[in-house]
């Protein structure tokens, strides 16, 4: 067994469900008419794009992308490498790139980049939460979920070396 460490609660599970039922009626009423894909970013998207995608109320694709950039630490090592790539078409599509978190902001500049380059209508970026504090790159988060300062938060997909993800709200680690 993995010793478990102490951790406090942030978000609820319904106060989480409330945030993505917002989120999705704006997403629905802006790419209302459009070819809409969300790419969710693996593993720590699946939760926020299944729970997003099931409250948005127009046609959309979905599809997923995987980056590593992390180890096992809580910290970004700079360099981020696409070692999944989507699978879908997407000249001409509506993007939307989901993530559980940015925090340097590398990760999602990385995939913003990769994507461009498959010719998409227009790329947006929709994270749960938004992390200021470390942010090395001027990226936008068109869709947030909620904005913090700093802190190391899992649960609800989010993890610390692969553990958590499962927990149904958000905590941060002490
Ligand atoms: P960035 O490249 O520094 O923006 O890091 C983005 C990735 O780091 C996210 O997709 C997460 O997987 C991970 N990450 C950053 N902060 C946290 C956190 O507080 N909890 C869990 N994962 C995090
Ligand atoms: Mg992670």
């Amino acid at each position: 067994m993995e010793e478990q460490l102490k951790r406090e609660l942030l978000f609820s599970r319904e106060a989480v469900q409330e945030q993505i039922k917002q989120l999705a009626l704006r997403i629905s009423s802006d790419y209302e008419g459009r070819d809409l894909v969300l790419i969710g970013v693996l593993n720590g998207a699946v939760f926020f794009l299944s729970d997003l995608a099931r409250n948005i109320s127009i046609p959309l694709k979905i599809d997923f992308v995987r980056a590593s950039s992390y180890g096992s630490g809580r910290e970004s090592s700079g360099t981020v490498r696409l070692t999944k790539d989507v699978e879908i078409p997407l000249q001409g599509k509506s993007v939307i790139l989901i993530e559980d978190i940015v925090d340097s902001g590398l990760t999602i500049d990385r995939l913003i980049k990769a994507i461009e380059e498959k010719s998409p209508e227009s790329i947006r970026v929709c994270a749960l939460i938004d992390k200021t504090e470390r942010r090395r790159t001027d990226v936008e988060i068109h869709y947030c979920g909620y904005r913090i300062e700093e802190g190391f938060v899992v649960g609800y997909g989010l993890d610390y070396d692969e553990n958590y993800r499962n927990l149904p709200d958000i905590y941060v680690l002490k």
